[in-house]
């Protein structure tokens, strides 16, 4: 990639935001020696009342502004960016993409690709139907993550991770305007507890911010470092800005997301990522659980289940049955705190037994009589107390009273 004089590249960065085509831009890094007012800085063409404006969205760690500017003003922002010391700027237009990057010695270096995968979704928001990440299509994520080949065909020993991958992002869009977060105006963020790997994290990140065109962060956390370093150094190939890793126990992080993800997070670790979501107030969660041994544990034959004798004596019949009610209980659980829970396939059977999904938009009415209603009759039935409730303690217990 050729390197430019200091203010060549500001010339083709404006030349790009000025196009009828522009999609999106987005400001990152600093120079060095430098230091930047904001974290980051996107901007990208909107529609407001039939008029087309530019919106100017500001991030740093702990608060975000976004101002919607005519063309005049606009001109002044984009004059005032340019002259903070930004060393990362991204520009995707219709025709192309231009990457600039502030090497430490203060050289620009810039590179003019193809035009960004996502289409014209900065201003109509609408998607090709299909899958969100489709097959057949240069993506560089899946090509970076090795899933993809640069012919942009998927490869066979990564056809379950594709699947995955798009069924999430599926389920993401789904409930993505229900769970009022593309009105939300400011950066979301996105908690993903037990990111292992962190193939879905890194998608959601790219699918979200250059698909959608809606800028969000993501945290990722897992208890084991191993994966923690290998998420930070795919993030750090991929060049993604506003990922962060982190390694620890679920919950013990003050993050206040509003999406909280749980993929497959072992046994009572789905727990600690739901009571999470609740006590933070996200907005949705989707959460596919794994193996549910704390249940299957404790589960005794006596009482009113005694009756499920002829199912509880059969080894995987047993361990079923704990997975159907350990779920029944967890949306259960958040339908009385407030969230529209429902559980759906995710991916089909043949990719994994664990296939389920919990997926749970918040509404904000907490207490709902017949929910409570029905917790406590399974609860009496079972004469267990499952562990989601122990972890909620009187934050749940005090809503079931409510409604007694
Ligand atoms: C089966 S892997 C799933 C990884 C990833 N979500 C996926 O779907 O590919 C479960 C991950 O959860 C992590 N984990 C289990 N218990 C946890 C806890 N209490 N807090 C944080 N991470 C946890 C494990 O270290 C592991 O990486």
């Amino acid at each position: 990639m050729p390197e430019l004089p200091a203010n060549d590249w500001k010339e083709q960065v404006r030349r790009a935001i000025l196009r009828a085509d522009f999609r999106r831009a987005t400001f990152g890094g600093v120079v060095r020696g430098g230091s930047v007012p904001w974290n980051r800085v996107v901007v990208r063409p909107v529609q407001i009342q039939g008029k087309r404006q530019t919106q100017f969205s500001y991030f740093d760690q702990r608060k975000d502004i976004t101002k919607n500017a005519d063309s005049e003003d606009a001109a002044s922002r984009l004059e005032e960016i340019l002259g903070w010391g930004f060393s990362a700027i991204h520009v995707s237009t219709g025709s192309h993409s231009l990457d600039v990057r502030i090497t430490k010695k203060g050289k620009a270096i810039v590179g003019r690709g193809k035009p960004d995968e996502g289409g014209d979704a900065a201003l109509s928001h609408n998607r090709e139907k299909g899958l969100p990440l489709p097959e057949g299509r240069a993506d560089r994520l899946l090509q970076t993550m090795g899933i993809m080949t640069a012919e942009g065909k998927i490869r066979a020993s990564m056809r379950g991770k594709f699947t995955q991958i798009n069924e999430f992002l599926k389920q993401l869009s789904h409930v993505f305007d229900d769970a009022g977060l593309r009105s939300m105006g400011r950066e979301m963020l996105l908690l993903d507890c037990g990111c292992g790997s962190s193939y879905l994290t890194l998608a959601a990140h790219h699918f979200l911010n250059d698909v959608l065109l809606l800028p969000a962060k993501i945290l990722g956390i897992d208890v084991n470092d191993e994966v923690i370093r290998k998420s930070i150094e795919r993030s750090r190939t991929l060049n993604s800005q506003g990922i962060d890793f982190a390694c620890g126990p679920i919950g013990s992080f003050d993050a206040k997301p509003d999406v909280v993800v749980a993929l497959h997070a072992c046994d009572t670790a789905t727990d600690d990522a739901i009571a999470h979501a609740i006590r933070s107030e996200a907005k949705l969660l989707l959460s596919v659980p794994c193996c549910h041994h704390h249940f299957n544990e404790r589960i005794s034959a006596e009482g009113p289940s005694a009756a499920l004798k002829p199912i509880l004596r059969h080894g995987i019949l047993r361990e079923r049955m704990a997975d159907l009610a350990t779920d029944a209980f967890r949306a259960a659980i958040l339908r009385i705190m407030g969230y529209r829970a429902e559980i759906v396939e995710f991916v089909s059977q043949e990719h994994t037994g664990r296939n389920l999904m919990i997926r749970a938009v918040r509404t904000g009415r907490t207490g709902d009589r017949d929910a409570v209603a029905e917790y406590c009759a399974m609860r009496e039935f079972w004469r267990e107390t499952p562990y989601l409730e122990t972890l909620l303690g009187d934050q749940l217990q005090g809503r079931i009273n409510q409604s007694l």
